[in-house]
């Protein structure tokens, strides 16, 4: 099984060092004003904060990113025009799961902020798992199969691992999860209308 077979693909340096920590430095007056949360009973994270603003509450910086983010998108029209900031503490982590098909649509697009992270991928139907490496200000994009067909985790704490399947020790690499804020980014679900500026659904 490799990332061939799951079409999750990671785009590296979408965001420069620099937007990056203009954006960080925008959001943490929002972010810090919350306490981190643990998992709640039916939760899947733990040790997190979250916000959303849509596109108009959005900085200047965080606005710029999430316009170029919309070109992971396959039909930029459904694209929600909204931004979910996800903040997990060093200690945070986000157990497997798929995310709601009746809330999100078929493309979540995801820019980690401050921290590289491991995903865990595991197969719904088979035994089938992945360990998958999101580089520090890369995008993952999950659609069809891995949207669907498989759970995802975001794991804590430090591992070492093997970017390249069967490859030697020489290849291993560590990774060591610190804060990370997730950019999160999706799409509407099928059958959902996009909202029109004047029609009723308009916030
Ligand atoms: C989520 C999620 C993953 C990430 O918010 O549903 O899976 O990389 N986030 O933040
Ligand atoms: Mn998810």
């Amino acid at each position: 099984m490799s990332l061939d077979d799951v079409p999750l693909e990671i785009y590296a340096d979408v965001v420069s060092e620099e937007e990056e920590a203009t954006v960080c430095a925008d959001m943490e007056k929002q972010l810090s004003r919350r306490p981190y949360e643990p998992a709640h009973w039916d939760s899947v994270i733990d040790q997190y904060r979250e916000i959303e603003r849509p596109f108009p509450r959005l900085p200047a910086s965080a606005l710029a990113v999430a316009e170029r983010m919309k070109a992971f998108f396959q039909d930029q029209s459904r694209v929600v025009p909204a931004v979910h900031f996800l903040d997990l503490a060093s200690d945070g982590e986000i157990r497997h799961h798929v995310d709601s098909v009746k809330f999100c649509g078929p493309h979540i697009v995801i820019l980690s902020l401050l921290s590289p992270a491991l995903l865990h991928l595991q197969h719904e139907h088979s035994d089938a798992r992945l360990l998958l490496y999101a580089p520090r200000r890369s995008v993952y994009v999950m659609r069809d199969a891995s949207r669907y067909d498989w759970s995802h985790a975001v794991l804590k704490g430090s591992h070492t691992f093997s970017p390249s399947p069967g490859g030697g020790p020489e290849d291993t690499c560590t990774v060591d999860r610190q804060r990370r804020i997730s950019f999160i980014m999706r799409d509407l679900p099928p059958g959902e209308e996009v909202p029109t500026a004047s029609g009723p659904g308009a916030r």
